[in-house]
């Protein structure tokens, strides 16, 4: 049994409660007051009968123990046993948080064993999510289509608000850059209009900030034009503002990583001219851009990923060769970290495979799964490779069942990586595979109900994945649910 504690003070004031996420486990509130001897249903009476006043329940079966927390809005106090049962009552009340989590006590290390079920309801004003380790209740993994975008698009951005509504921005309607930007709101599973970007672009990057803005960054207006300007969401007003300077750099096909102390880091892209080799940071509490030290290579579409010791590793990519006569580009193997208390980069462990177009996603283990992406004769791959930040090095993983490129990777809350469609050798793909990480292996999923790639998607509070857009041959209206684990 594992003892997790961990307090989150917040930073910020927003409406809803915010919680923090550490591994597996989700949890809220400060304890109120802790029941013995009674059971789970007699536990989750006891909350519904506090009338909102308390927000969570951890329930302990080994010893019939209900504890209720309730959060005083400034400060999250957290304590959990690996085979204790969470769950949350109203969950608009609810919402993630991308920001680290301070842990007060030792953690010993984490089950990966572990399952999560949750359901939510939307005929009842209760939502329960609840974790377990002993569960044994099997998930059917299936698909499910939601609500239609407004406007269909690719190369766009998906992000988890505070407020746990989804914003998408921008993107490509396969004749020009978007402007519009929309929100999925999780209660009523339909997507709005919300403020539109004052620069429509694709090929941009966002990232939610730890005060709860949504950053986005450069992007493409189109024949390879991109951009040096960024702007914020205002989720309180639904509008965008251009931040109040440029970025050092134009970039498109550059990554986004926000540090553990909250500034933003962009790293490479492409100018529109030449691959970049240059980084630069936002800073939170100015709201301006520096530059910070050059990448030892230049390169794009590469994958950034923060480390949990807060180095950023940079993978793949590609970038151009200079030849006597000619220029070529070529898909990169190499990989570096960026040390944020230096500022300085450092050249670690080479993949096996040249890849780009490829994802990269933080295991719950600290390690970095990167799957999938074009090698240099532009073919797909089915290749997936583990980086193991102790040793700074990269280990084949199992193949996926599918060569692919332009996919996504999320990381569920069972711990486990969900990989959506992409594009294959045979054209556009809707399959899914799950990576198990407990026994590194990749298993087959529910297909999709729509083929598509270029499309973004985002993890909810509850453990669905929101995925949405892309395109199949013209730009991709529906979007859909993953209910699995
Ligand atoms: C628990 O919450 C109830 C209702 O708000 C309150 O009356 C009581 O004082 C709280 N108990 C503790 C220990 O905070
Ligand atoms: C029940 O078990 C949990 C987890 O082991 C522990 O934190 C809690 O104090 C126990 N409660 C009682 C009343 O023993
Ligand atoms: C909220 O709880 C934390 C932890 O107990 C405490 O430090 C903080 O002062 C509390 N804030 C308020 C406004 O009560
Ligand atoms: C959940 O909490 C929010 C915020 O307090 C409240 O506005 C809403 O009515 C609650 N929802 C339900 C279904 O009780
Ligand atoms: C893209 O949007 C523009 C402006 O709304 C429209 O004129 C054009 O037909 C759209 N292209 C496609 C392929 O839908
Ligand atoms: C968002 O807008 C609201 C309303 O204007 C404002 O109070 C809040 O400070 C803004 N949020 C941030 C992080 O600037
Ligand atoms: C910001 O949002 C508010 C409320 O939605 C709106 O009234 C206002 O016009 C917006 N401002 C800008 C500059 O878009
Ligand atoms: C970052 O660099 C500093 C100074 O060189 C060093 O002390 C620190 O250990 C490095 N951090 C990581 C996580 O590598
Ligand atoms: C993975 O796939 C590659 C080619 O796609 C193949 O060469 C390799 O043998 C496969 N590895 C395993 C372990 O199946
Ligand atoms: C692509 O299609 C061809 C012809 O139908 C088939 O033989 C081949 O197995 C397919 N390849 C993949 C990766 O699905
Ligand atoms: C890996 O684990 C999954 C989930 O527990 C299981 O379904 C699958 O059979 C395992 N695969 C292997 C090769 O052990
Ligand atoms: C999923 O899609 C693949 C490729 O189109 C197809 O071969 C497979 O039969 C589908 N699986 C299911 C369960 O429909």
């Amino acid at each position: 049994m594992f003892r997790i504690a961990f307090i989150l003070t917040l930073s910020f004031t927003i409406d809803a409660i915010s919680i923090g996420k550490i591994n597996n486990y989700i949890m809220i509130g400060t304890m109120n007051e802790s029941l013995s001897n009674i059971n789970q249903d007699q536990c989750i009476c006891e909350m519904i009968k506090s009338n909102e006043l308390i927000s969570a329940l951890n329930y302990f079966p080994t010893n019939q123990t209900c504890q209720l927390y309730f959060s005083n809005m400034s400060s999250i106090i957290i304590e959990y046993y690996s085979n204790s049962v969470f769950i949350f009552m109203n969950q608009s009340l609810i919402s993630i948080i991308n920001k680290p989590i301070i842990s007060t006590s030792s953690t010993s290390s984490i089950s990966t064993t572990s399952s999560t079920s949750s359901s939510s309801s939307s005929t009842s004003s209760s939502t329960t999510s609840s974790t377990s380790s002993s569960t044994t209740t099997t998930v059917t993994n299936i698909w499910s289509v939601t609500g239609t975008l407004n406007v269909g698009r690719y190369l766009h951005t998906s992000t988890l608000l505070t407020n746990t509504k989804v914003l998408v921005s921008g993107g490509f309607n396969g004749t020009i850059a978007i402007s519009s930007a929309e929100l999925y709101d999780v209660s009523t599973s339909k997507w709005t209009l919300t403020g539109n970007l004052n620069q429509a672009r694709y090929d941009h990057q966002a990232s939610i900030l730890t005060n709860g803005m949504v950053l986005i960054s450069g992007g493409n207006i189109g024949s390879s034009t991109c951009l040096n300007s960024a702007e914020l969401y205002n989720s309180s007003t639904g509008n965008w503002t251009l931040t109040s300077q440029t970025m050092t750099s134009s970039r498109c096909m550059h990554t986004s990583t926000v540090l553990l102390n909250g500034n933003v880091l962009l790293a490479g892209g492409y100018n529109g001219y030449t691959i970049l080799n240059t980084a630069e940071l936002y800073q939170l509490s100015t709201g301006t851009w520096a530059s910070t030290n050059a990448l030892n290579g230049a390169r794009a579409n590469h994958a950034a990923s923060l480390l949990t010791n807060g180095n950023v590793l940079v993978s793949g990519g590609y970038s151009t060769v200079i030849f006597i006569l000619f220029t070529n580009n070529v898909v990169l193997n190499s990989a570096e970290l960026y040390n944020s208390s230096s500022g300085s980069w450092t050249v670690t462990g080479s993949l096996n495979v040249a890849r780009q177009y490829h994802t990269a996603s933080v295991l719950l283990n600290g390690m970095v799964l990167v799957s999938g992406g074009q090698d240099g004769n532009s073919n797909p791959l089915n290749s997936a490779e583990l980086y193991d930040p102790t040793t700074g090095t990269w280990a084949l993983t199992g193949n996926m069942s599918t060569a692919r490129m332009y996919h996504t990777a999320t990381v569920l809350l069972s711990g486990n990586v969900l990989i959506s469609g992409g594009y294959g050798s045979n054209g556009t793909l809707k399959t899914a595979e799950v990576y198990i990480v407990s026994n590194r292996t990749w298993t087959f999923t529910s297909n999709l109900t729509n083929r598509r790639y270029q499309h973004a998607a985002s993890l909810l509070i509850d453990g669905r994945v929101l995925v949405n857009g892309g395109i199949n041959s013209a730009a991709i209206l529906n979007t859909e649910l993953y209910h699995g684990t």
